[in-house]
């Protein structure tokens, strides 16, 4: 059974309500999911799954809270070479430039590590409405096909 990590960074719900939403897609497409709020969680846990997943949030234009910078500094340190990753988050387009900055931060940094993109990232604004919950249905499907789940 193919594993899947999840972490998110979610402060008002919104990224907790699409890590919750991914976690049971990829339960029923037979992963075996692990779903860890970021202050919780290390990021060398992601040694142990064959995906890797990260959702978050974006707070403060071009900056990391202090929780994500932290998770982002131990991931950087990572040989990830021969696991797949995805990134999703949540933000607001009225941010411009700045929409889900951090989601973009966290792939680059997922890449860095010899990581390969499962599927591209799914950026949502606010909480989850049906298009979204549409695209993190098909982003988890995407998963299951190349992972053979
Ligand atoms: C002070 C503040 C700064 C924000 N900065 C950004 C930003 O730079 N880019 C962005 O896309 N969204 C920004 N947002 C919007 C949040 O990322 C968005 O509301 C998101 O859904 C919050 O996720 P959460 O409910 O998981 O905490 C900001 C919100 C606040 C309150």
């Amino acid at each position: 059974m193919m594993k899947a990590k999840i972490v998110y960074a979610s402060m008002t719900g919104n990224d907790e309500d699409m890590a919750e939403i991914l976690e049971e897609d990829l339960q029923d497409l037979g992963f075996d999911t692990d779903s860890t709020e970021v202050a919780f969680a290390d990021a060398s846990d992601y040694l142990e799954s064959d995906l890797c997943i990260f959702i978050t949030y974006t707070y403060g234009e071009g900056t990391m809270t202090d929780e994500i910078a932290d998770f982002y500094d131990q991931l950087k340190e990572l040989d990830l070479t021969g696991k797949y990753f995805a990134v999703m988050g949540s933000g607001d387009k009225t941010y411009g430039e700045h929409f889900c900055e951090n989601v973009f931060d966290y792939q680059s940094a997922f890449l860095a590590c010899g990581a390969t993109e499962i599927t591209a990232p799914v950026t949502i604004e606010n909480s989850p409405d049906d298009e979204a919950i549409a695209a993190i249905d098909h982003a988890a499907e995407e998963m299951a096909d190349k992972l053979d789940a």
